[in-house]
């Protein structure tokens, strides 16, 4: 919205559709209004009180933007003469040197730092067998040092790719061969391996709704034309996807766990989806992403492990299980679409670093990986259910949900505001509403990871966390 108060030289657009949190699109516009001399050095910024009502957020979502530009030498505060525009803009602030860093905002933050409690898509920091993992790598730089100087196999190296063949045999029931598996730097390189060998660009995507955003922007950044398909206690709702587009060219889905729900697939759905994909020759890409981070009860198999797995795409990743930052995950394809994929990594997108790959052969090789899993499950269960105890004394009504928690709030609750301030003091939840792709369908809450809450900040956080809401 554009609003009428404030100097007519900001326009504040405040998009409630996109992932981008508020605060950022706040601070983006007034960043840009001052940098680009809109508003003059030591002219007065609207009161937070003011701005928050004129653009219908919390004010604490305003104080969050002020403290950013005043961290950044933009504005200061001067006291009972308001916040105002700093006289002299620090060096370097000229446009052509500002940050390139806008599409990052919306997505897994912060990056390259250490997590913060709540942030989902990470594992436990303190729980990473670091020493040993450190001498695994060790290893495999000064193996990779005197192999030959040479092109590696885009694939990935065979011995890793045989190591997952195996591992998926054993714990997501799958039978491939080493040749179907891609090595790649993360799901999301898997998933365009996948989206470029399809050719989805102007053909119809059945997403969940709601999904993964990122598996959503991927989608938009290579032209298909997404159709949310609504996901309920039984996982996606199959029946409507086919009423809808019936001829998609294929399904993005997160079968085992749901992102960010956590619910299963039913067996009667995952038949379903399975015979519209045989029927139609559709294909369907399995994000796998928390197969093997299963806390209750016993995973199901993988939709790539059994009937009609010649129409899945199954990606995996090492994201989850070891860390984001190792940047290593794998595609299994099916024998008829293998070597498209194939030739999209030769030409586009090889396996990423061999010591990489070297070292997590051993880790897997030794046995170390299926330990690590046993233990980091132990470990999240009893973080979850200790958290769940906590956060339901205040938020009641929240929910287990893959490796954390759902707090539902109200239609009338901004859950992002509350995700903009609780950022502000240290902890990173997740809006639930950012999920969705259309508003009408968006569900409030807040989507609070357990991984990195340990017992000696799991009542600081949540105290923190219970203020942020009673305050809201
Ligand atoms: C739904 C979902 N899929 C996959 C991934 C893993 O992505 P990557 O391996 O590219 O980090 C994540 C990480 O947060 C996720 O939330």
């Amino acid at each position: 919205m554009t609003d009428s108060n404030t100097p007519a030289a900001i326009s504040i657009q405040v998009d409630r559709a996109t992932a981008v949190p508020i605060s950022d699109q706040i601070h983006a516009s007034l960043r840009r209004a001052i940098v680009d001399g809109r508003l003059a050095p030591g002219q007065r910024l609207p009161s937070g009180r003011d701005l928050a009502a004129q653009l219908g957020v919390a004010r604490g979502t305003i104080r969050v933007v002020y403290d950013r530009l005043i961290a950044e030498n933009l504005v200061f505060g001067a006291g009972s003469a308001g916040t105002r525009v700093s006289a002299q803009l620090p060096a370097g602030r000229a446009d052509d040197e500002s940050p390139l860093d806008g599409p990052l905002a919306a997505f897994t933050r912060p990056y390259s730092k250490a997590p913060l409690p709540f942030q989902m898509g990470v594992p436990a920091h303190d729980a990473f067998p670091a020493k040993l993992w450190a001498r695994m790598r060790m290893r495999a730089v000064r193996a990779d040092a005197v192999a030959f100087t040479a092109y590696a196999d885009p694939r990935g190296e065979p011995e890793l790719r045989a190591q997952i063949a195996s591992h998926l045999a054993v714990s997501r029931q799958m039978q491939c061969h080493p040749d179907q598996i891609i090595v790649t730097s993360g799901y999301r390189q898997g998933l365009m391996l996948a989206l470029t060998a399809l050719r989805v660009h102007g053909r119809k995507v059945w997403i969940e709704e709601p999904g993964y955003p990122l598996g959503r922007r991927a989608l938009e950044l290579t032209g298909a034309v997404i159709e949310p398909v609504l996901v309920d206690a039984e996982g996606l709702r199959v029946e409507d996807g086919i009423a809808s587009a019936p001829d998609a060219l294929l399904a993005l889905v997160s079968p085992g766990q749901h992102a960010p729900l956590g619910v299963t697939l039913s067996p009667a759905r995952r038949r379903a989806l399975l015979e519209w994909a045989v029927a139609t020759g559709a294909w369907i890409i399995e994000d796998d992403y928390l197969g093997e981070l299963q806390l209750d009860g016993r995973a199901a198999p993988a939709l790539a492990a059994g009937e009609g797995a010649e129409r899945v795409i199954h990606i995996g990743a090492f994201s989850k299980t070891m860390s984001p930052a190792l940047g290593l995950g794998f595609v299994v394809a099916p024998r008829s679409v293998a070597e498209r994929l194939v030739e999209v990594a030769a030409a586009l997108a090889p396996a990423p670093n061999r010591t990489t790959q070297l070292a997590v052969t051993e880790f897997l090789e030794d046995g170390h990986f299926l330990r690590h899993l046993r233990q980091m499950k132990a470990l999240y269960a009893e973080r979850r259910s200790r958290a769940l105890t906590h956060i339901n004394a205040f938020l009641p009504g929240t929910l287990t949900a893959g490796l954390g928690l759902i707090a539902p709030l109200p239609l009338s609750a901004d859950d992002s505001a509350i995700v903009s301030i609780a950022r502000g003091r240290g902890l990173a939840p997740s809006a639930l509403s950012a999920w969705y792709l259309c508003r009408s369908h968006a569900q409030r809450g807040l989507l609070l990871s357990v991984t990195n809450l340990r017992t000696d900040n799991i009542d600081a956080v949540c105290e923190t966390l219970a203020e942020i809401v009673a305050a809201q």
